[in-house]
């Protein structure tokens, strides 16, 4: 049986560097958008036979940039599956390192959808066999899943990239009560006792606005704040500014899946970061960890 990976047009550098690790063959797709907005994708290959029979991979992040909205993300991982499932594989495998929609895992107001729940169910009524995704907001709604579904925890390789960086009396900064098993888990991975500390994080679930609150003392250390996503900025930059009130001296914004929408990445120098650190889950200049051992480990 053959295995190949099929490397959607979000994950092209994530999914190079997973086919050279794991030695396959890739296939790239063809995309365009019709007049009217429609997505249109197809696997770029002449002869579907390569498909028949087996292994297939498809890795597609679907995380908003600035060359396309997750709506349109996810709708290419949808074709890239029902065209790769219509050519009858052995096994589907799909991965989605980072999961749009999976920060709507709960109802906060009358008249709302858990979204999240339904991504997972669209993506699992395509028929695949096997599902990847990285650190998702709540791992919770990968129950829905009928098929098996994993999430992977990316700490280690996180902390690996911040190890070399030399800190001085590191301390982990959790920014909401969400994140505090993730940053328990990172401090873990940095080194033996390094102190996790929360500050507790309240968002106005009508406007969005994010009011935020510690009474600690950081003098003389370093500080890593570390969450899921970095998406508007707004979570981070509220956190260093604190972080710098409390004594903190250098500090590093740390993101799983760092968006960076609009002006993100200027809010969080601005608000005294020293560094922002992602990972090639998303494709932008702060992707400075890779996901590829991670994920080819499972593909193996
Ligand atoms: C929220 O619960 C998440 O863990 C992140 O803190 C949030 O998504 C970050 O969003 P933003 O960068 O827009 O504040």
């Amino acid at each position: 049986m053959g295995k190949y990976l099929i490397i959607g047009p979000s994950s092209q550098l994530l999914g190079m560097r997973i086919a050279k690790l794991l030695n396959i063959e890739t296939i790239t797709t063809e995309t365009k958008k019709f007049p009217d907005g429609e997505n249109y994708l197809r696997l770029n290959i002449d002869d579907e036979s390569i498909i028949e029979g087996n292994d297939i991979i498809i890795i597609q992040t679907t995380g908003a940039s600035t060359k396309e909205n997750q709506n349109a993300r996810i709708m290419e991982l949808f074709m890239m599956i029902s065209a790769a499932k219509r050519m009858n594989p052995q096994n589907l495998t799909v991965v989605v390192p980072y999961l749009a929609y999976g920060r709507q895992d709960k109802i906060f107001r009358p008249g709302e959808t858990r979204f999240a729940s339904v991504i997972v169910k669209m993506i699992d009524s395509l028929g695949i066999d096997k599902f990847y995704t990285v650190d998702v907001h709540a791992p919770d709604i990968l129950n829905d899943f009928s098929i098996p579904a994993k999430n992977l925890d990316p700490m280690s390789e996180i902390a690996n990239y911040v190890k070399v960086l030399n800190l001085n009396n590191a301390i982990v900064i959790a920014p909401d009560k969400g994140g505090v098993a993730r940053s328990e888990q990172f401090a873990a991975h940095l080194g033996e006792n390094i102190p996790v500390k929360l500050f507790s994080k309240e968002r106005d679930v009508r406007t969005g606005e994010i009011e935020m609150y510690a009474d600690i003392d950081l003098s003389g250390h370093d500080v890593i704040i570390s969450d899921d996503i970095i998406a508007t900025g707004g979570t981070m930059a509220n956190a260093i500014k604190i972080s710098k009130k409390c004594g903190a001296n250098k500090i590093l914004a740390v993101g799983t899946h760092a968006l960076l929408l609009e002006n993100a990445a200027y809010r969080i120098l601005n608000a005294g970061a020293d560094e922002i650190i992602g990972t090639d889950s998303i494709d932008t200049p702060v992707s400075k960890v890779s996901l590829a051992k991670l994920i080819a480990k499972q593909l193996e």
